[in-house]
């Protein structure tokens, strides 16, 4: 039996053969339609499945001129979640309070704010109670650290934490980076990506090398 099944919406099972309902692959319990998402990205929390995309980006509506990009294979702990462009208040007045929000006929009335699509590439983990902020690109293979405040993009393969999250240290050095993002693993067939675990495992690009 393959490791990995992309059509599940609980991917974990428990001892027992009970489905982990609060571990979900997000591209099977979301239909929204600003959100892209890729195969194996998981988001974990504990209410009903259906309230995935109001829990991981609460701001992001329907009608929303943004976008939100999840890749594949992204490891998104409790508590983390977007803050998108839909999000802001004009600030160019006195107020910031939304008055035309509350009247049909003016509600739409802000589609002349900026907005700026959040994306987050491959196989990144996003810490627990991260916080994204709207506009940010995530490099693939980025660790954003538990409680962080992400406002600008982070590099791929950066670690970044803190409020403001900063980088704290680069996972691999620059040629072992290039190399990575060439070999795009995440791309790789499902049959291949298994096939090498023990490879993507053990931390030496080396290995990597002899992927077949
Ligand atoms: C970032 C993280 C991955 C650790 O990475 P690491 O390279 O082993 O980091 P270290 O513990 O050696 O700390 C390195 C520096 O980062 C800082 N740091 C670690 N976690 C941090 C955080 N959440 N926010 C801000 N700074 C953090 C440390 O204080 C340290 O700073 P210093 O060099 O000034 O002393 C880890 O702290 C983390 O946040 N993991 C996420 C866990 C999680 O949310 N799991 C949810 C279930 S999946």
């Amino acid at each position: 039996m393959p490791l990995l099944n992309p059509e599940l919406a609980f991917p974990i099972t428990l001892a027992g053969g009970t489905p982990y309902r609060q571990t979900m692959y997000l591209k099977n319990v979301i239909d929204h339609p600003r959100m892209e998402i890729g195969d194996f990205s998981y988001f974990s929390h504990s209410a009903p499945a259906e309230e995935t995309a109001d829990i991981l980006a609460p701001y992001l509506y329907p009608f929303s001129r943004e976008k939100l990009t999840i890749g594949k294979f992204v490891q998104i702990a409790r508590g983390a979640f977007f803050i998108t462009s839909s999000a802001n208040h004009a600030m160019g007045g006195l107020t910031t309070y939304p008055f035309r929000v509350f009247n049909p006929d003016t509600i739409g009335g802000y589609d002349d704010l900026p907005f700026k699509d959040t994306v987050v590439g491959h196989d990144i983990w996003i810490g627990h109670n991260a916080t994204i902020m709207p506009g940010v690109t995530i490099g693939h293979g980025a660790i954003v650290a538990a409680a962080s405040v992400v406002t600008h993009d982070v590099p791929p393969y950066a670690i970044v934490g803190g409020n403001p999250a900063r980088l704290i240290r680069m996972r691999y050095p620059d040629e072992v980076i290039a190399e990575l993002l060439q070999t795009a693993w995440w791309d790789w067939p499902l049959d291949k990506v298994e096939a090498n675990l023990a490879a993507l495992e053990c931390g030496d690009i080396k290995a990597l090398r002899g992927a077949r």
